[in-house]
């Protein structure tokens, strides 16, 4: 497999038959005094191996994130609550870094997948960029010591309001997605005495085979500029006074498992951009983000076994991806910007919750449990499929079930006749992979307070977000 190997360089400690261990999860191999550890990096051990996709798994028997017992957490912090991995989500952004470091490139992580400020902070620490869409996601990058100059601001309808916010700060570029914006933004530019550095959007008509609801570089999609139109646009960009050309753009969409798409998307849009940087002389090119991650088998893709093993079929690694686009993007010479969201977070966060009753019926047992649609709505609206794994592992044979949430909708589910452990009421679950779009597409539903965000880093536990009280949910609503 085309897999690349590294040396891990962070530390971690977890917690097994109730003692603290270092060990490797890099190449699962024995610690130091001969015992078997999993799921843990040793900073002494100097063999190339490949990274773990996420720190999750169980250790004596409890689910752990990282070196901190779920089951712990949950009773700190209560249910549901959402919980992420600092260490997955560095190890997931170096990873990328390495696989593209035949580019002068930079990684641009997509503020919509997870925009807590402590998430922010730790990407703007290991040298990310920031793809953002709205003046909320600027100001949370400003607020966790991101710079502006490293954002990008995409988006099909941005307000002259949020343009002026962006110019004023400095961003790096506005992807533009029409003629009508371009007009836009070179008004609201030449009010403030500015210009602005734009690229255009560019629509490649490539299929991504994804969900129809996260696929956005066909034809029929409302996003970007035809390839056929982008020569005449950049022209009409040339001739505004109050705008700059700095580069071209393309995002073909999201939860890509194949690296197919993005390898013709690629070459498309590289003939493009070496047409457009002889006419306009362009400094970079932006690919987008889109890479897919592990849903189905989530908790088992955190070990390297589960990538080499010849039972399974091959998955796109980063490496993979890489090795896509690498050939095309190189020889022009370009800076080239990657926008990745789900791949960085989304296998790093876990939404907990607590079995409420088990409702049997003629047809079906229902475990209905305290976590619903409106805390992670992906199920509901691409068929999301997150594994649910009980904190207490289990040797039960599994049986079939829906796992649903206590809103008033047939749609709040997040599991139907699916083959789970038994659950009783009280059991605690995770589900996983629900670091990316899970707390950010949440909502108070139901008048159901937002969840806690917890961010484990090694042993270290640490409450990001507070749960809303039920004074929040009223907070700003006047009675006239
Ligand atoms: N760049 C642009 C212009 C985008 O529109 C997106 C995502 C990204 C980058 C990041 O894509 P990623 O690397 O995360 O795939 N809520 C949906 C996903 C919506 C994606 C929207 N655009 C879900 O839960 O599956």
């Amino acid at each position: 497999m085309a897999h690349r190997a590294r040396a891990h360089q962070s530390k971690r400690f977890v917690r097994a038959a109730g003692r603290v261990k270092l060990g490797c999860a890099g190449c699962d191999r024995l610690g130091s005094k001969g015992e078997r550890v999993t799921n843990a990096i040793d900073t002494a051990c100097t063999h190339q191996h490949f990274s773990p996709v996420h720190l999750f798994s169980y250790i004596g028997g409890s689910l752990h994130c990282e070196g901190a017992d779920l089951e712990e957490v949950a009773a700190q912090f209560g249910t549901p609550a959402y919980v992420y991995s600092a260490g997955t989500i560095r190890e997931n952004f170096r990873r990328l870094d390495l696989a593209l470091s035949s580019l002068d490139h930079l990684i641009c992580y997509a503020v919509k997948a997870n925009s807590n400020l402590a998430i922010l902070d730790l990407l703007a620490r290991e040298g990310a960029g920031f793809d953002i869409v709205s003046a909320g996601e600027l100001f949370r990058v400003l607020k966790a010591g991101g710079r502006a100059d490293r954002c990008t601001f995409a988006g099909v309808g941005k307000t002259a309001g949020e343009i002026a916010y962006a110019l004023r700060e400095g961003v790096y570029c506005f992807n533009v997605e029409s003629e009508p914006e371009l007009a836009r933004i070179n008004d609201v530019a030449g009010s403030l005495g500015l210009i602005a550095p734009v690229a255009l959007r560019v629509n490649p008509d490539v299929d991504a085979r994804t969900h129809k609801f996260i696929s956005t570089g066909k034809s029929k999609n409302k996003f970007g500029i035809g390839l056929d139109r982008a020569a005449d646009v950049y022209a009409f960009a040339s001739e505004l006074p109050h705008i700059r050309i700095r580069g071209i753009q393309t995002h073909i969409g999201s939860q890509i498992l194949e690296a197919a798409p993005f390898a013709e998307a690629a070459e498309k849009l590289a003939a493009l951009a070496a047409d457009i940087h002889a006419r306009h002389h362009i400094e970079f090119l932006s690919i987008g983000g889109g890479i897919g991650i592990i849903y189905e088998g989530a908790l088992a893709s955190g070990t390297p076994a589960w990538w080499t093993s010849p039972a399974l079929p091959h998955r796109m690694t980063p490496e993979d991806y890489a090795a896509a686009i690498v050939p095309a993007l190189a020889p022009l010479g370009l800076r080239i910007l990657f926008e990745p969201g789900r791949f960085l977070v989304g296998n790093a966060g876990a939404l907990l919750s607590t079995v409420q009753y088990v409702k049997t019926t003629p047809a079906k047992t229902f475990t209905i449990v305290d976590a619903a649609m409106n805390d992670l709505i992906r199920p509901a609206l691409y068929d999301g499929r997150h594994e649910i794994v009980p904190l207490k592992e289990s040797q039960d044979p599994a049986t079939r079930m829906d796992v649903v949430g206590p809103v008033c909708e047939s749609g709040d589910f997040f599991a139907q006749d699916r083959e789970i452990p038994p659950l009783a009421a009280g059991e605690r679950i995770a589900l996983l992979s629900a670091g990316a779009y899970g707390f950010v597409m949440s909502s108070n539903y139901n008048s159901r307070p937002l969840l806690p965000e917890i961010l484990v880093d090694g042993k270290d536990v640490r409450q990001i977000r507070r749960r809303q009280s039920l004074d929040d949910l009223i907070a700003g609503e006047t009675i006239p």
